[in-house]
């Protein structure tokens, strides 16, 4: 009898959804992520801007980990192709540290790396406490109310960043104002890209003014790495350039923290109260945080891979989102609630994989760092305002409070 062949017929892709950015407040869970997990593990999306008509999105923890630590899904042949995407503007440096994959990405990131241990960050950590003493003092001064983001949240990151690049105290407020037009998008492309060109300028004369120094700030880490030929100058300025940008995701990030705290009294409370609560309160916090519009950067397929039973094709463009994974009910039961007595540890609020953020470590002292100084120097920390007049930052990638009036 001759053998019968089966052929399981795969599943209709499923529809394509436009994804666009809406008016986000406070920390809101987007709606729009919430259908699309509901749909099913990967589903298809289109957002506002790029060429290409869709990609897939996927939002369950174990698919998210998977695709990000898995070499067939290339951060570099997205980089060459204009995909959907949230972001207006497109022109990814040779040399970014974002867009590479192995082995070139090991390269680029080694240059630096050493300045993000936790050795390291733990000798910046006597510097990073005065800094903020002496915003704390000047707002203490000053007496309520004040704007926690523009007094302490705001400069108190892009100061510590600059410590560990290693720009002069005289030229800080140049390289945030450049920092701050790169990554709003409310400026339109031109604006951004002006900044972006000012910035990578001022970067690259830094990099060739410590040729002859042997600092262990990053500026002169990248500088070595292109007198010993392991760099190309270009591509020290494109790693320079998102280490020297990512002081702003702490702003927000931590301005999203704070508004929870001082918006939900029992949380305030125990953190108070009991100080060694704290380290697992900032996980759970990290995970529960909606930290950024939409999704960040996708990976393309480099050859055919089965997810969930559905093919994901050589070539097909693939996001995935992390807030989703970190709210994936297998892994955080009842997702939407803040417990802060769960162990949150496992999130992927730092991305995950090669491309996990080289700032985590630092934005975790300087997180706990925020908590400890607040929370002792302001006995009675509060909202100035009612919690639905904080104003949130509006068309931007990264979210957070644009100010955060307090009184203490
Ligand atoms: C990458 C989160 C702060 C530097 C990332 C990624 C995430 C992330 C999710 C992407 C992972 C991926 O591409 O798959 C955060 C959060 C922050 C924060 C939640 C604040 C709480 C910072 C800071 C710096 C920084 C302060 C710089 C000092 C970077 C860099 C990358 C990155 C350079 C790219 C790494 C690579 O592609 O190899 N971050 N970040 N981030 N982050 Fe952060």
């Amino acid at each position: 009898m001759a053998e019968e062949t089966i052929t399981l017929a795969e599943p209709p892709l499923p529809p394509v959804h436009d994804w666009p950015v809406g008016q986000l407040d406070g920390t809101e869970f987007e709606p729009v992520l919430a259908e699309l997990m509901k749909e099913g593990p990967l589903t298809r999306i289109r957002l506002s801007h790029g060429e290409e008509e869709w990609a897939w999105l996927a939002t369950r923890y174990d698919d998210v980990k998977m695709i990000t630590n898995d070499p067939r899904f290339s951060r570099r042949e997205a980089s060459v192709r204009q995909f959907t995407r949230l972001a207006p503007h497109f022109a990814p440096r040779p040399g970014a540290l974002a867009w590479a994959d192995q082995p070139d990405h090991n390269r680029l990131r080694r240059a630096a790396s050493t300045a993000y241990t936790v050795s390291a960050v733990k000798r910046l950590r006597s510097r990073s406490q005065e800094i903020l003493d002496e915003l704390v003092d000047a707002m203490m001064q000053d007496g309520p109310p004040a704007d926690l983001v523009e007094r302490v949240l705001e400069p108190f990151p892009i100061s510590v960043v600059c410590e560990i690049m290693g720009v002069p105290a005289d030229e800080q407020q140049k390289v945030h104002t450049w920092t701050r037009e790169i990554i709003s998008i409310a400026g339109g492309a031109e604006a951004s890209e002006r900044a972006k060109k000012n910035l990578f300028g001022w970067i690259a004369q830094a990099i060739r003014d410590r040729q002859d120094g042997d600092g262990d700030d990053v500026l002169s880490l990248l500088s070595g790495a292109v007198k010993s030929g392991e760099l190309k100058e270009e591509e020290a300025v494109s790693v320079a350039g998102p280490l020297q940008i990512g002081g702003e995701a702490l702003t927000n990030n931590s301005g999203q923290m704070f508004y929870l705290l001082l918006t939900r009294p029992d949380l305030m409370q125990r953190m108070r109260n009991d100080p060694a609560v704290r380290p697992a309160a900032i996980e759970e916090l990290l995970r529960y945080i909606p930290h950024r519009a939409a999704v960040g950067l996708p990976r393309v397929a480099l050859e055919d891979v089965m997810i969930q039973g559905i093919r994901i094709r050589a070539g097909e463009p693939v996001y995935v989102s992390y807030l989703a994974a970190n709210r994936d009910p297998d892994v955080f039961p009842d997702p939407d609630r803040i417990d802060i007595d769960r162990d949150a540890g496992a999130h992927v609020a730092f991305g995950n994989g090669a491309h996990y953020c080289t700032g985590a470590v630092l934005c975790r002292m300087q997180i706990e760092m925020l908590f400890d100084t607040l929370l002792a120097r302001c006995p009675d920390l509060r909202l100035a305002v009612p919690a639905d007049e904080v104003p949130f930052r509006q068309r931007t990638m990264i979210r957070g409070p644009l100010s955060l009036p307090i009184a203490w």
